[in-house]
Formats: C-alpha cells, structure tokens, sequence
C-alpha cells in the first residue's frame, strides 16, 4: 500500500469510533481529509454528528462535502477530536503543526473528552524529535523570540536549525496570525521539560508538542494491518 492509500485505511478505521449525534473535533492534513471525506458519505447516509474544524481549510471542506460544521464557541465541549499527527512517540505524545494548524488543534484537542489519531506506520517513532518541532510565535520581537528558544533549549541540552517557515516564498502565517519556527532538534527525549521551557518565553504562542491530549491511535502498518493503540501500547 502507498502512503494515501495507509492515510485513507487509518481514516476509513477511525470513521467506526463515530457515534450518531456526537460532537466532533476535526483534523488537519492530509490524513485528516481522507477521514472529513469518509465522513462525509456516512453523513450522507444518515449520520448525524456536528463539526468543529481545526483550521479555516478543514472547515471549507467540510461546508463543500456537507459536513455540518460550528464554531467552538458555538459547541465548546466536544466529545471526540480526530486529528493527524507528525510523529507519535512514547506514551503517545505527539509532534503537530506540520501543516501550520497547531494552536488551532490544540484548543480543539483540549476542549474535547478524548482525542483519536490517525497516521500511518511512518509516524511511529521511538523519540520524538526527527520531525522538526513547530513553535507558532507571535511577529512582533521574532528575533528575541527565536534567541530565547536557542537559550532554553541549550540548557536542556538540545541544539539545532530554527528556521522560520516559508511557503510560496512567502512567510507562513497560521490561521491565527501568527509565523511559525521550525526547530531541528533531532531527539527530545524529555517533551514535559522542553513544553514548560517553551511556555516560559513570551513571544511563543504555542508549540507541537501535544503532551497528555490523545488517547488513542488509529495506525495502518505498512503490511497492511490497523493497529489500534491505547497509551499503555507504549
Ligand atoms: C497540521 O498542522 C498537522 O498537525 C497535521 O495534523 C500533521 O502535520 C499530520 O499531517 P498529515 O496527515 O498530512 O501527515
């Protein structure tokens, strides 16, 4: 199987953890659009569930595909929140942001009873840090912001590119207004200590490490096989 075909069999599982009338968080990415797709035919068929999408480009898919969607400040408490991940690590923290939806994700993660990831065995790693670590930050003092990262993350003993993100030649912005830093730190084996670091400097808004928020993973192997994996599968 080519990697959409594992994104869409990791999407076509999770489809079956949704229940009638349920509220649900909805994803970005690549993954994510297979599973808004799927979910899209079982609400044609009938299934009734309420969306709040994790970006502005999750939401237009949505609204074309007739997915019912509101704001979270319409359903601010949502059962199930279904989401991609950049990596999956040791008790199933994560690295997001990878499309630039991280701080939305977050929020939506957070206000949700549970959270399910889908992702395909390339996900899976041993530590987390190979996928470079998206840190959103606000514009204003980029240049401070960016040092004081290298200085906490030096005293945690990690180093690396920090690279501000780019696309179409253009600085990225989030749907929040903010730019992203996309720090190459390669292996962090301590998240917990690396999040509280980060919180500690004004300039960052949020980061892609998502600690304690998912419960589950939806991971189609390579062979094939859906692994469907709890906290204690790590
Ligand atoms: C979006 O900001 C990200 O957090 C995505 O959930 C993550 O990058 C996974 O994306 P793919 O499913 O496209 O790999």
């Amino acid at each position: 199987m080519d990697s959409l075909q594992l994104k869409k069999a990791a999407a076509a599982k999770a489809v079956e953890f949704v229940e009638d009338g349920m509220k649900l968080g909805i994803g970005t990415g690549s993954t994510a659009n297979e599973f808004i797709r799927l979910l899209a035919l079982r609400v044609k068929e009938g299934l009734k569930v309420t969306g709040v999408a994790t970006s502005e480009r999750s939401e237009q898919l949505c609204r074309e595909l007739g997915i019912p969607v509101a704001s979270l400040d319409e359903m601010p408490s949502l059962d199930l929140d279904i989401d991609g991940a950049d990596e999956i690590g040791p008790k199933m923290a994560l690295v997001k942001g990878g499309g630039g939806a991280l701080l939305r994700e977050k929020i939506v993660a957070f206000a949700s009873a549970r959270m399910l990831v889908i992702a395909d065995q390339s996900k899976l790693v041993k530590t987390l840090g190979a996928f470079p670590l998206p840190i959103e930050v606000n514009p204003f003092g980029l240049e401070a912001t960016k040092l004081a990262i290298v200085d906490v993350a030096k005293s945690l003993g990690l180093s690396g590119n920090i690279s501000l993100r780019v696309k179409n030649n253009k600085t990225f912005v989030t749907d929040g207004g903010h730019f992203i830093l996309d720090a190459s730190f390669s292996r962090i084996s301590d998240p917990e200590s690396l999040s509280n670091a980060l919180f500690s400097i004004p300039g960052v808004v949020e980061h892609g490490l998502f600690l304690n928020l998912a419960n589950k993973s939806v991971v189609a192997m390579a062979n094939g096989e859906i692994k469907v994996l709890e906290e204690s599968d790590f």
